[in-house]
């Protein structure tokens, strides 16, 4: 087995190369280090995932040039493509980044895989944004998902429907997984629960749309790797999967959460909901529990104790933390 992962320095794929690594598999990928985050957090994986021996590659996707004779010479087995623009609000600040990435970039790699005529599986990062305006809860994969709610959302159907093109013409086994509201250590800055954990720490205001009910099914990363992990084994050839915690929490219990562990008060300013926000997401489970053997084990309460605790440590060393001592001592895979 031999698996190149693009995105790696990204949050789900440093932690996605370091569990492979563990297993023993080879494992190759590439990043594009873009400042969408702090690319300051991305070298950091970089330099732990370069000491577990894992072969980092800095590239875009869309760089075929680049992508084409590495491809031909690594002669993977998997293909875990998890590189892309993320954000819903970015969206529609920068919507550019969204086609070069998730349309462009996509398409590049599937044409690079489909030309190397090997027998390789895709799985490839969707979203439970696909869902959108959907009003019925839980969400199932057997929902209609074509009314998305924002570009990114649009782009992420639009990689589903894609792949399953490319399914059809090249016979290439495809596996989609639809991650909710993933979290947890070495996670990215741009997101809600990282946000307002900062903010808050340093006496700065946040943030609430809406009255704070707005519901997300925040997914601890380790359990998200334990479902990636899955499909190594599948044999089926064109599926997608919800990969979520099934246990939707709001951004009012988030807040208190976060102000009990860092024992300081959230100084509250509510906004109205921006467009492209959805109310809701829930993942429904079934599938992905019969297929993947799924079954998320860390509760929410213990996920963001872990999350705060590597955040504390990682922002608040006064010497530069040694980057494998911190990644062993808040990890829990
Ligand atoms: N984290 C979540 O809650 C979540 C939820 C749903 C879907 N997803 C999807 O999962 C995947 C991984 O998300 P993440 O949270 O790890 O995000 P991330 O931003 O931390 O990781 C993505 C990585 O891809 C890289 N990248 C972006 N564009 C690239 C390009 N053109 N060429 C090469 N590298 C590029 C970035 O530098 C980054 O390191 C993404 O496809 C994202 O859309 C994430």
């Amino acid at each position: 087995m031999k698996i190149f992962i693009t995105g790696i320095s990204g949050f789900i794929g440093f932690h996605t190369a370091i569990a492979m690594s563990k297993l023993g598999i080879e494992v190759h990928g590439c990043d594009n280090f873009n400042a969408y985050y702090d690319p300051a957090l991305k070298r950091a994986r970089q330099a732990i995932l370069r000491d577990q021996g894992v072969d980092v590659i800095e590239c875009d996707i869309q760089d075929v040039h680049t992508l084409g004779p590495l491809f031909d010479r690594i002669r993977f087995t998997h293909f875990f493509h998890l590189a892309a623009q993320a954000g819903v609000r970015e969206s529609m600040r920068n919507p550019q980044l969204y086609v070069d990435s998730n349309l462009n970039g996509f398409i590049r790699v599937l044409e690079l895989i489909a030309g190397l005529r090997q027998d390789i599986r895709f799985v490839f990062a969707s979203s439970s944004s696909v869902y959108g305006v959907n009003q019925t809860i839980p969400f199932k994969e057997s929902d209609v998902t074509d009314q998305p709610a924002s570009l990114y959302a649009a782009t992420k159907k639009a990689n589903e429907l894609i792949a399953h093109s490319y399914h059809h013409i090249y016979k290439i086994p495809m596996t989609g997984l639809r991650f909710f509201t993933v979290y947890g250590p070495w996670g990215r800055p741009d997101m809600a629960y990282y946000k307002f954990t900062q903010s808050i720490d340093q006496g700065k205001p946040i943030p609430v749309y809406g009255d704070g009910t707005f519901t997300r099914d925040f997914t601890y990363i380790d359990d998200i790797v334990s479902g990636i992990l899955a499909t190594l084994k599948l044999t089926s050839s064109y599926d997608v999967f919800n990969l979520g915690n099934n246990k939707p929490q709001s951004v009012n219990q988030l807040v208190s959460l976060i102000e009990e562990r860092l024992g300081k008060k959230a100084e509250i300013i509510y906004e109205p909901q921006p467009p492209g926000d959805v109310i809701t997401t829930f993942a429904d489970t079934q599938k992905s529990e019969q297929t993947l053997h799924y079954y998320p084990k860390v509760s929410f309460e213990k996920g963001l104790d872990l999350f705060i605790d590597w955040y504390l440590s990682y922002h608040h060393k006064s010497e530069p933390a040694d980057l494998l001592t911190l990644y062993n001592s808040c990890s829990s895979i």
